[in-house]
């Protein structure tokens, strides 16, 4: 059997002591960029730009399991990926916006542990 990494397999992406508790950092998984976070002993892993207008969210603020977009101020919860908040834009702007950009919620991929290694299943 060759080396060929299968599509359901979880693949490591970064080691712990990469990134500390409450930081975001981007990893590479295969030829894919993906995020991934850390809250205390918990890792979680999602696709590396916002959903609205493509933000770096390796950029973006972590409080707890909430991220937030550095661009225009999205919030995601980094559990299951969905929308505490879509933009900060209010009245027309973000009626305009909205025909443009549904509101998405983060893709969020599973991640695992073992040893030093954070392991992620695209
Ligand atoms: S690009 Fe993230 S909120 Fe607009």
């Amino acid at each position: 059997m060759g080396s060929i990494i299968q599509a359901a397999e979880f693949i490591p992406v970064a080691t712990t002591e990469q990134l500390k508790d409450g930081a975001l950092m981007e990893a590479k998984a295969g030829d894919r960029r993906i995020l991934l976070a850390r809250v205390g002993d918990k890792y979680y892993a999602a696709e590396s730009n916002c959903p609205h207008m493509g933000a770096r969210l390796a950029d973006g603020a972590l409080e707890g399991t909430v991220l937030t977009c550095p661009r225009h101020a999205s919030k995601f919860d980094l559990t299951d990926g969905r929308i505490i908040r879509w933009t900060d834009w209010t009245g027309i702007k973000a009626s305009v916006s909205k025909l443009f950009r549904s509101p998405r919620s983060l893709t969020i991929y599973p991640v695992k542990v073992e040893g030093n290694n954070i392991l992620v299943k695209l």
